[in-house]
């Protein structure tokens, strides 16, 4: 039965499990692939065409899985390869893209701030998207190196920190009420971003919206999974430790050379 082929999930490394999460709460029936492709990380970084192959490659793996939907679990996969990757594959594809909307809709202050890659912020996808909101002020911001400390296992090191700070600060002195996070790594930061954000500010991140989107294409699709089923693998081409401390025990995660 296609329906119980599992969701095929990918990132740039562990932080697409935020968006994994997300979909294994709301759909608790079905199976899942998770492929972390921490050897290429950052994507963040990387040039349209670097990340399109990677993109490519990842999805072909999950194709000889037999995924009957891929999530690309990754802003920056999303923002530079999700229309090739849709020309190219027959099988759905669901993408994470900052949530701009629902900020600019509900801020106040009408000046919402956004942290996400190099590679989000100057893609096409997202500078159409910002054309949409005209009346509100994004205050953009790369997120340097974030990628790189979750990835080595440092989400709580001062050097984070420090980081951080500097990052939002300029946001607070312009007065922004809605933090995006651009980023699926980004959702592993929350503790830290909350410290330093004012109260009033509020942080929004796609994964629940992603979670939703996946069981609409799913049902639309006929590919909803009915009868319980509890496979999961998670793989790593980088350090699986990484992966398996973000994941928590009640899954293995594995080293694969995808
Ligand atoms: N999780 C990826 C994203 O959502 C991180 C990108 C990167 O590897 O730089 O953009």
């Amino acid at each position: 039965m296609s329906s119980q082929k599992p969701i095929g999930l990918f990132d740039s490394g562990i932080g697409g499990t935020s968006i994994w999460k997300e979909i294994h709460k709301l759909l608790p029936n079905e199976n899942t692939i998770y492929l972390a492709d921490s050897k290429h990380a950052p994507y963040g970084q990387k040039s349209k065409q670097e990340i399109i192959a990677l993109s490519q490659k990842n999805t072909e793996y999950l194709l000889q899985q037999g995924c009957k939907i891929i999530v690309v679990a990754c802003n920056t996969a999303t923002t530079n390869a999700i229309k090739e990757l849709r020309a190219q594959y027959s099988v759905p594809f669901i993408g994470i893209e900052p949530a701009i909307k629902p900020a600019a809709f509900h801020s106040k202050t009408q000046k919402i701030g956004i942290l996400a890659t190099k590679g989000t912020l100057n893609s096409d996808l997202f500078h159409e998207a910002v054309q949409l909101y005209k009346n509100t002020e994004i205050i953009e911001q790369i997120g340097y190196e974030l990628v790189d400390l979750i990835e080595a296992g440092q989400i709580q090191s001062p050097k984070m920190t420090q980081l951080l700070q500097e990052y939002l600060e300029p946001m607070i002195q312009k007065n922004i009420d809605y933090l995006v996070l651009g980023c699926s790594h980004y959702p592993y930061l929350i503790e830290q971003i909350r410290q330093i954000l004012p109260p009033q500010v509020h942080i929004i991140d796609s994964g629940e919206a992603v979670a939703k989107q996946t069981q609409r294409v799913l049902e639309k699709n006929n590919l909803l999974n009915l009868t319980p089923a509890h496979q999961h693998f998670f793989y790593s081409n980088g350090n699986p430790e990484i992966l398996q401390k973000i994941i928590g025990n009640t899954y293995q995660a594995e080293y694969l050379d995808f």
